[in-house]
């Protein structure tokens, strides 16, 4: 499986051109890292690719073996504002995604437990996420992304709450659960880029491989 982009351009409705010709290929098992400056159009790239938005020119393809796939239906997101149910528990958060998509309760609350494990938020399973921190929160999406069989993950800045070490190891769980996903992840962090398998810079509207 591929995603896959050609030339893709973007305005955003009454403002100049911001994207100008992005090229994007990523296939099963690579993790891509896209990093720029604030403003570059980093999240906007994001929802063009998980058909969140809609290009002015230029295609998304989620290709499969030559059959197309709606992308939009295959995405698992880690988006910049955290989205969770503050009233809920730690676990139903994980699992809501898993329940759209279908998986069994038992299948997928051991999933959720391993991946809560993972990000370093075992035994919280039945606390209300509104008493969690800013950054365990951000965990929480991140364990729900986990868990989704989704082949393809998009994550905007998924470790920006987060310290150094705790981030270090909530890359390596999100990476590892990713080993046989499409993956792209807008980062500003160059350690999280540094664990991703290629890093491309945005700026000035195109989508360039970092030389070092
Ligand atoms: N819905 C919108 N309508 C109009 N302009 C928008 C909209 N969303 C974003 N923009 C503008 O498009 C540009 C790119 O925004 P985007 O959120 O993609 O940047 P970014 O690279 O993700 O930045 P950051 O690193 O700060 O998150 C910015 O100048 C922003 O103000
Ligand atoms: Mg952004």
């Amino acid at each position: 499986m591929r995603l896959v982009t050609d030339a893709l351009t973007f305005a955003h409705p009454g403002h100049p051109t911001l994207l100008d010709g992005v090229h994007l290929d990523v296939r099963v098992g690579e993790s891509v890292a896209v990093v720029g400056p604030s403003g570059s159009g980093k999240t906007t790239l994001l929802a063009l690719l998980g058909g969140l938005l809609r290009p002015q020119s230029g295609r998304v393809v989620l290709d499969r073996g030559g059959e197309e796939l709606p992308v939009a239906e295959h995405v698992s997101w880690v988006l910049q504002t955290v989205n969770v149910l503050a009233d809920r528990s730690v676990i139903d958060n994980v699992l809501v995604g898993a329940f759209a998509d279908g998986l069994d309760r038992g299948t997928a609350a051991a999933r959720a437990r391993t991946a809560l494990a993972a990000v370093g938020l075992g035994g919280t399973d039945e606390r209300p996420v509104r008493t969690l921190s800013g950054g365990e929160a951000q965990r929480i999406v991140i364990a729900r992304a986990a868990v989704s069989d989704r082949p393809v993950l998009l994550a905007d800045e998924p470790t920006g709450q987060l310290d150094q070490d705790t981030s270090a190891h909530v890359m390596d769980a999100l990476l590892t659960s990713a080993a046989d996903k499409i993956t792209v992840v807008v980062t500003h962090d160059t350690a999280v880029a540094a664990r991703c398998s290629r890093v491309l810079v945005l700026g000035a509207g195109h989508l360039a491989t970092r030389t070092r």
